[in-house]
Parts: structure tokens; sequence; C-alpha cells
């Protein structure tokens, strides 16, 4: 298994991403077990662009519930009608929050957090089996370079549910 990352001396999103997505392409294929591989995609993510939270929410029941992540405390459960992570898991769509206290419900798990993205990720039956949340600490922070780069990471971790 990989014990080294390798990140690219740049600020380009982009470029960062084609450089991340075949390294946790290769750490995920070879391990089976679901929490480890979301605890080291956390962690690549938070190492490789300095995110200030990355993680993600399982869905238990009728809620999303804390997984492995990086960053600061987190709330743990989200009822599926709240939130970003709510709202990314009813519609089944990445959502990009530029500002998130323009966010209608928006769930502050920290005041420093001020843009987000969310993503689902979908089980063989096409169920969101949880979502994938990033939060920075500034203000317009996610676009579509992200969207696709982390739809990217998500399509890997599909392939291994
Ligand atoms: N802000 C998220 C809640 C999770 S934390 O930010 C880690 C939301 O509104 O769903």
């Amino acid at each position: 298994m990989a014990e080294n990352l390798f990140i690219p001396e740049t600020k380009d999103r982009k470029e960062i991403y084609e450089a991340v997505i075949p390294q946790i392409e290769a750490l995920i294929s070879t391990e089976s077990d679901l929490i480890a591989n979301l605890a080291n995609i956390a962690a690549v993510l938070k190492e490789a662009f300095g995110f200030f939270w990355v993680g993600f929410y399982l869905t238990k029941g009728n809620q999303l519930v804390l997984g492995p992540f990086q960053g600061p405390l987190a709330c743990t459960r989200i009822n599926f009608n709240k939130g970003v992570c709510g709202h990314c898991y009813t519609t089944k769509e990445t959502v990009i929050v530029p500002d998130v206290e323009a966010f209608p419900g928006h769930i502050a798990c920290s005041s420093a957090s001020k843009s987000e993205i969310v993503l689902p990720v979908f089980d063989q039956e096409g169920n969101v089996a949880m979502v994938l949340d990033v939060d920075s600490d500034l203000l317009n922070d996610f676009s579509e370079v992200d969207a696709e780069g982390l739809g990217k990471i998500i399509k890997a971790l599909e392939k291994t549910l």
C-alpha cells in the first residue's frame, strides 16, 4: 500500500486533483474495508488541499450519521430534511453553497465555515449510501473543478461499495 502521498507544488486545484485521483484509486482498490477507505480519502483531501473540514455522513436509518473526517469536531446526526447534507441526500445532486449564511437551513458546525460542497455517493441500487461534505473557511471557495475532481473520487469509491 502507498505510504507517501505525492502532491504537486501548485495552487491549481485541477492539477492537484489530477495528481491525487490515481493515488486515491490505488489506495482504495487494494483495501476492502469501507471505513479504512473513507478515512484515507478524508486524509488525502485534507492534506492535498488544506480544506477546513472534509468528511463523510453515512445513511443510517432515517438520518445521516457522522463518519470518518478530518477537521474540527462536527455534529453527529443530520435529518434528511436538514442542512446542505440533507439537501444533497434528498435531491441526489451535488450542492455547491458559495455562502453558507445565505443557505436556508444550513447547519453551522463551526462559525468558521463559509462555503461548502456536498456530493452524493450511490450504492449499487442507486440509493444515497453517504454524502461527502467539504467545508472552507473562505467564501465562494468551490467550483465545477471541485465538483468534477471530487466526483471522480466518488466514482472510484462507488466501485468498492
Ligand atoms: N454544514 C453541514 C453540516 C455538516 S458540517 O458542516 C461538518 C450542513 O449544513 O449540512
